[in-house]
């Protein structure tokens, strides 16, 4: 199988999107862009779809998957839904925020992996709400990635991972903010942040009144927030934060011609491949592809600049640690 990649962009009479959503009604694959990353979709209410998607990803089953809706109504639909929970829907829905809730029995525990709780998010991304509409049914999505390969932020990213994988890429274009929806569980008595993403820290806690906990490391923490356990965001060479300037020093084993780097701030060794982003938000919406993209430059090793920690840039740090992770030097 060999997936139809539609560009939906300035599609003018819906038959892609109609034809999309029936697909996620037959219990089929259809991948589709959100405002944060692509997602890899598949009805929800249905046990044997949710089945394939993890089958696609090669995704550990324990890793539980966001449901999708199109509004707060929808959200009612799979969860239960606490007052704390519409107040943060009216204030950041539609966009990137994913409220863990108590499930309702309608939704498969294949979704949930077996948790009492469900992930849900409403996307601000037209394409996306649109087709949650027409499938009719909520639509439960992790990125498009292979599993521990970095999501994908465009539709070629998308088939290089899946391809062959799925039926239908839609395609809408670079997504917007390059790193996925910040998670928050709200079943306790305070504000848990499970992953940060898209809302910054900072609107979170003006919101709250008070700063959402962060779980730190060990069983505790991996046990409510299962995606942690595992490596995430693995470019395929090496990858050294620029936390400081020593970093310089590491990759010096490295020729010139075998370093990539990515970043604001301009490098300060010479490295054949360069990226540059004039600020936080475009690091982010371009980080996953850069990494990408220096695979295939065929650079050896990856330096990437450390961010200030404000507004997405608590995300970045995130998703740049866990790309570091396993970093060595080549013996
Ligand atoms: O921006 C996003 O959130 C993208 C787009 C496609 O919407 N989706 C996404 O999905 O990043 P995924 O599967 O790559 O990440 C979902 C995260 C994982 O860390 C998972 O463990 C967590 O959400 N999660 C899902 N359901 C959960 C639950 N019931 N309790 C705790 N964590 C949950
Ligand atoms: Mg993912």
């Amino acid at each position: 199988m060999r997936a139809k990649v539609l560009d939906v962009r300035r599609e003018q009479d819906g038959q892609a999107l109609r034809e999309a959503a029936r697909l996620l009604r037959e219990g089929r694959l259809v991948v589709f862009p959100t405002e944060t990353v692509y997602g890899l979709g598949a009805n929800a209410l249905d046990g044997e779809a949710v089945l394939k998607v993890f089958e696609a990803k090669g995704r550990p089953a324990d890793n539980p998957l966001i449901v999708h809706v199109a509004d707060p109504s929808g959200a009612e639909r799979v969860a239960f839904v606490p007052e704390l929970g519409r107040k943060l829907m009216e204030r950041f829905w539609p966009g990137p925020l994913t409220l863990v809730m108590p499930a309702r029995d309608v939704v498969p525990s294949t979704v949930t992996a077996g948790l009492s709780t469900v992930a849900v998010r409403m996307p601000a991304q037209p394409i996306a709400l649109e087709l949650i509409r027409l499938a009719g049914v909520p639509v439960a999505a992790p990125s498009a990635n292979l599993s521990g390969r970095p999501s994908p932020t465009d539709a070629a990213a998308v088939e290089e991972d899946l391809g062959d994988r799925v039926e239908m890429i839609l395609d809408g274009g670079p997504t917007h903010f390059g790193v996925e929806s910040t998670v928050l569980d709200i079943t306790g008595e305070r504000a848990v942040l499970l992953r940060p993403g898209g809302i910054g820290l900072e609107s979170l806690e003006e919101f709250l009144g008070y700063r959402p906990v962060l779980p730190g490391a060990g069983e505790a923490a991996t046990h409510r927030s299962p995606g942690t356990r595992y490596r995430h965001y693995a470019p395929k060479i090496p990858l050294f934060l620029r936390e400081d300037e020593s970093v310089w020093d590491k990759v010096e084993p490295w020729a010139a011609g075998q370093r990539a780097y990515v970043g604001i701030r301009p490098p300060l060794a010479s490295c054949a491949f360069i990226r540059l982003f004039p600020d936080v938000e475009s690091y982010a919406r371009g980080l996953f592809s850069a990494l990408r993209e220096m695979e295939k430059s065929g650079a050896r090793v990856i330096v990437a600049d450390w961010p200030d920690a404000a507004r997405v840039g608590f995300a970045l740090r995130d998703r740049l640690r866990r790309a570091s992770g396993g970093s060595s030097i080549p013996e």
